[in-house]
């Protein structure tokens, strides 16, 4: 059986989940779970970032410890991942002993290597970014995506020695060794590295709130450094089962404003350590929310917990991925998820499968099994390019080659008027159609699908009464 490693990143334990995290993480999962039904045996990691300067402010700001502040939050997003179904195989956190301990490690195997020497770090710090910032990046001497004036910071670093891995991480990019999905990232990668990027800082003098690195107790390890390295601590490295089966990662999935440290400063550490290099990263577009920018100043961060309040969690999970092409930057629009629920779902997937189970069960239709050759055509159809989809990690795409097939089905009903004819081969078609989207739903909305499958069936063993509707997506006002 083959393996597959899926990732997503581990989010800052600094406020509440929002709708970018439970996007990324819908993402994956959805992927995690076709990959399941293609057969492979599946590890999907997930976890929260929980040192750092961000995470010290915060938890000071509302007076709490920070383990107590972060432990909160952890809770929050366990359970939300919870009410969206993520099938994820484990939870790190990096307050976690076993993280500590692999952290530490692997530092020690980087320093043995001499990787690592003793520098000043003179420059700008933004501690929303938690990363170091050129004057060439900020705006009207802020930086450009928190608004926030960086610190100024003077202080003894130990520093990465990235140059030496450049040469070898560039070439394995283009050979596609490292692929880095999509296109456009893997050039703006090459881009990076061309235009000579530093070494970077693997430790925080002043920093308390972190993991101590091991050859100078007197500082921390820098919190992207050990981020990172969730992917391995996750694992058991370097002894556990699952790091000998899963490792390398197969994807990453992450966000284009992390994209840097996943497609250079982590192969880097991996090469430094002597390990194998993930084999894809993928970096999604980032949206924005009524377009704007989310943020808590504004008021339009949209709360997941809200959203499936209202649609349940698989109507969520649809509604997130079918916005925009995650290859690109997106925008999502709040007022319009109703008009989308009922187009898509209510009006047209729902409508379809009630329309469908409504003839057959009225004319009792005798399901002989034979298909039309047309609609088999399309079920073709629909699934190659479902795959092929699939295979780039476009989800955007894939769910179209669904809705595609819907009203191949909605349009052959219209032709055949099977309430003239009550043609069995026209009915059993169809019913064979729908079970077809219904399947092909099932990674996207895994509850829903099977509620589906499941009614369907029973039209099949004639167990489901004319009164019995399957009621999918029902019509909201
Ligand atoms: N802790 C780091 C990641 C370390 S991974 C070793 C971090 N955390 S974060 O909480 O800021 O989460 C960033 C990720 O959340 C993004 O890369 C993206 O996957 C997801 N998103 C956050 N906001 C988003 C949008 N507005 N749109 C889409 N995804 C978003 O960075």
């Amino acid at each position: 059986m083959p393996k597959f490693y899926i990732t997503t990143p581990i989010y800052y334990a600094s406020g509440k989940p929002h709708i970018g995290h439970a996007f990324a993480t819908i993402y994956a999962d959805v992927i995690s779970r076709y990959k399941k039904q293609c057969g492979a045996e599946m590890f999907f990691s997930v976890g929260t970032d929980e040192h750092g300067s961000k995470i010290a402010e915060k938890a000071e700001a509302q007076n709490k410890a920070p383990q107590k502040f972060v432990d909160e939050i952890a809770e929050d997003f366990r359970k939300l991942w919870k009410v969206l179904n993520i099938d994820y195989s484990d939870f790190i956190r990096t307050t976690s002993e076993r993280h500590k301990k692999g952290v530490s490690e692997i530092i020690k195997i980087i320093h043995s290597a001499g990787d690592i020497y003793e520098g000043i770090y003179e420059g700008l710090y933004c501690v929303d970014c938690e990363k170091f910032l050129t004057e060439k990046e900020l705006k009207d001497g802020l930086c450009p995506d928190h608004l926030r004036k960086p610190q100024e910071l003077k202080e003894k670093n130990y520093f990465f020695n990235l140059k030496k891995y450049l040469p070898s991480i560039r070439q394995k990019i283009l050979d596609g060794e490292l692929k880095i999905i999509p296109e456009t990232r893997k050039n703006e990668t090459i881009n990076i590295i061309d235009s000579g990027i530093p070494d970077f800082s693997m430790t925080r003098e002043k920093l308390v709130w972190g993991i101590p690195y091991p050859p100078d107790q007197s500082q921390t390890i820098y919190v992207w450094v050990e981020a990172l390295m969730n992917y391995l601590t996750i694992l058991d490295w370097p002894q556990g089962e699952l790091f000998k089966k899963f490792w390398p990662a197969d994807l990453h999935i992450v966000g284009a404003e992390i994209s840097k440290f996943h497609s250079i400063f982590w192969p880097a550490i991996l090469a430094s350590v002597d390990l194998p290099l993930p084999r894809q990263i993928f970096v999604h577009g980032l949206f924005t929310v009524n377009s704007q920018k989310m943020s808590k100043t504004l008021g339009n961060v949209v709360d997941p917990l809200k959203m499936i309040d209202e649609f349940g969690s698989d109507v969520t999970r649809y509604l997130l991925l079918s916005q925009f092409p995650a290859y690109q930057h997106g925008d999502i629009k709040e007022q319009g998820f109703k008009a989308k629920y009922n187009d898509d779902l209510a009006n047209g997937i729902g409508n379809l499968f009630e329309r469908v189970a409504a003839m057959i069960l009225e004319y009792k239709a005798e399901l002989t099994g034979e298909i039309d050759s047309e609609i088999k055509g399309k079920v073709r159809e629909a699934e190659e390019n479902y795959k092929k989809q699939f295979e780039e990690l476009n989800l955007f795409e894939a769910l179209k080659s669904v809705f595609s097939l819907a009203k191949a089905l909605d349009k052959y009903i219209n032709e055949k008027e099977p309430w003239k004819t009550q043609s069995s081969l026209v009915l059993s078609s169809l019913l064979y159609g729908i079970e077809e989207v219904a399947t092909l739903l099932e990674p996207f909305m895994p509850q829903k699908a099977r509620q589906a499958t499941a009614y369907i069936d029973g039209i099949k063993k004639r167990k489901i009464l004319n009164s019995e509707k399957l009621n999918l997506f029902p019509r909201k006002l």
